[in-house]
């Protein structure tokens, strides 16, 4: 449903992605991983078009997104979630969640309204609707994120680090909602550290270095069986997988 061609990324000088080739298939749940600085993040942003790519193509269901005209299909069908959680502040849970449906004409207030309220008491916290995001935890905040994306019924979402800015106990309450979503066969590109997390919850996993993806395989094959010097260099500084 997604396919990434050549895609390359520069900051002025600084290349960053270096020719990224990736095809995403409807239902594959895709584990990002590599050292910090690789272009984990800036590859989700161009996917995104928060970043504009610098040369190469990325293709949706046949029409290219870097040409800009795509921009609202992207935006539409192509959700994120970030690490650290983008609501904003000075507005509800409630009015995070049905301001894109709403700002972009996909439903009235009042459809978008219902929905909300039908998501967020779907993972019980529908009494939170009318509170500030300063008033949640940080489990709670990236739940309703999550929502957030959901309304917009994307067909892919991409999730950097999700998990990265929560305590501990809060990162169960996370990666649960991600499996129920992805068990409703929700494809899904996640950037992660959490080495486990990504292991028994990936179909596939890609290695990245430098801007340049060097190994890709099944979660098996990339964790118990790495072939490229750099991915073992990688895993072996990760304990307790
Ligand atoms: N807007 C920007 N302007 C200039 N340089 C940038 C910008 N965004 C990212 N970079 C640079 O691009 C490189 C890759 O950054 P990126 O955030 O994609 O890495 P990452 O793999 O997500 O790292 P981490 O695991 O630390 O999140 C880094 O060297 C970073 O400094
Ligand atoms: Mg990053």
């Amino acid at each position: 449903m997604l396919e990434i061609k050549n895609l390359k990324k520069n900051f002025g000088d600084k290349k960053v992605l270096k020719g990224i080739n990736l095809k995403v298939n409807e239902g594959d749940i895709i584990g990002i991983i590599g050292p910090s600085g690789c272009g984990k993040s800036t590859l989700l942003r161009c996917i995104n078009l928060l970043e504009k790519p610098t040369e190469g193509a990325i293709i949706y269901k046949g029409d290219d997104l870097v040409d800009n005209k795509n921009l609202n299909i992207t935006r539409r069908k192509i959700g994120m979630v970030f690490q650290q959680f983008n609501l904003f502040n000075n507005m509800t849970v409630l009015e995070n969640i049905t301001l894109a449906p709403t700002l972009l004409n996909v439903m009235s207030k009042e459809e978008a309204t219902k929905e909300a309220l039908r998501l967020l008491s779907k993972i019980d916290l529908k009494d939170k609707a009318n509170f500030y995001p300063s008033e949640l935890s940080g489990g709670q905040k990236q739940r309703v994120a999550i929502v957030r994306t959901l309304i917009m019924k994307p067909e892919i979402i991409l999730f950097d680090e999700p998990t990265s800015a929560l305590d501990p106990e809060m990162i169960g309450e996370v990666t649960n909602l991600m499996r129920k979503i992805a068990e409703n066969g929700m494809t899904m590109l996640i950037v992660s550290h959490e080495m486990n997390f990504i292991k028994n919850f990936c179909t596939r996993v890609i290695f990245m270095s430098e801007g340049h993806i060097i190994e890709e395989g099944s979660s098996k094959d990339i964790f118990d069986n790495p072939k490229n010097d750099k991915l073992i260099s990688f895993l072996s500084k990760i304990k307790n997988i």
